[in-house]
């Protein structure tokens, strides 16, 4: 049966892609940020995902304000990037696991969650940027992905509780895959921003931390919050971290933190890595 090795949340900041684009992750303003990740790819290196279950928010690449599914569950073979207007490059294709992907679809709709099925979709940054992150280089993707989209974008937005629930009926639908394969669940966006209006550049240093202690520990304390809270004490765009907790909710009560680190700001993201084992059975 597949398994669920862990998961990791981060931030999905385009102006990284430029950075990594431009080989600047040994710039002052960049080091520290970069220096976050060799811990979690030693992780990956130890314990190899054949997998990644990505959970993202699209922002206007696949889906626009015309159509804005609340989840939608990518079911190609693959995967590509397309000019946003950030200047990003286009990266290597990204291979999908089609036969995986409708197992997860037969399952969450089975577990009454009444997603849009993707035979075809763009990932946008918030796929790429972390995806580049975990796996730098120019070598191909060492692992399959599935893209998974939530909508925090667009109001109304599914709830945090919503989210939690989706996220664990994520983790059943992987655990009851017949193939023996290691799964990475990721979550990105966040931590606290706001791109637009007269918060502009918001950030929020506690309650991003009250996140990434809930996340770890009481990720069910979270859901306490309204929409309309997170949007006033994470910002925004903040309330990305919507998909920190549908990654979180995936990987079952028993975690363990292999790395945790926090850097502000990038761009105007708080900008975050947490790296867990899932110590589920
Ligand atoms: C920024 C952050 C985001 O989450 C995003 O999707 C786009 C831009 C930023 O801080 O620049
Ligand atoms: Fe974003």
């Amino acid at each position: 049966m597949a398994r669920i090795i862990g998961g990791v949340g981060t931030t999905h900041v385009p102006s990284i892609g430029n950075a990594i684009a431009k080989g600047l992750q040994n710039a002052p303003y960049w080091k520290p940020f970069f220096d976050m990740f060799p811990p979690v790819r030693q992780w990956l290196e130890r314990d190899r995902p054949d997998v990644v279950v990505l959970i993202y928010n699209d922002h206007g690449l696949n889906f626009f304000l015309d159509k804005m599914p609340t989840f939608a569950v990518g079911a190609a073979t693959e995967y590509r990037n397309a000019d946003e207007g950030w200047g990003l490059p286009l990266v290597r294709p990204f291979q999908g696991d089609p036969a995986m992907s409708w197992h997860l679809i037969e399952s969450l709709v089975a577990d009454e969650f009444d997603i849009v099925t993707c035979q075809e979709m763009l990932v946008d940054h918030a796929f790429v940027v972390p995806m580049q992150l975990v796996w730098p280089g120019d070598k191909a993707w060492p692992v399959r992905v599935i893209p998974i989209s939530i909508n925090t974008v667009q109001h109304p937005l599914p709830s945090a509780a919503r989210c939690l629930k989706f996220g664990q009926a994520i983790g059943r639908a992987i655990r009851s895959y017949e193939k023996d394969l290691n799964v990475l669940v990721m979550g990105t966006g966040g931590l606290s921003h706001q791109l637009d209006g007269t918060r502009a550049g918001f950030i929020n240093k506690a309650f991003d931390q009250l996140c990434l202690d809930k996340l770890v520990r009481q990720p069910g304390a979270l859901t306490g919050y309204s929409n309309h809270e997170l949007v006033e004490l994470s910002g925004s765009q903040g309330i990305e971290v919507l998909n920190w907790l549908a990654m979180r909710g995936a990987l079952g009560d028993a975690v363990e933190t292999i790395y945790s680190n926090y850097h502000i700001p990038i761009s105007n993201t708080a900008s975050a890595v947490l790296a867990l084992e899932s110590k589920a059975a």
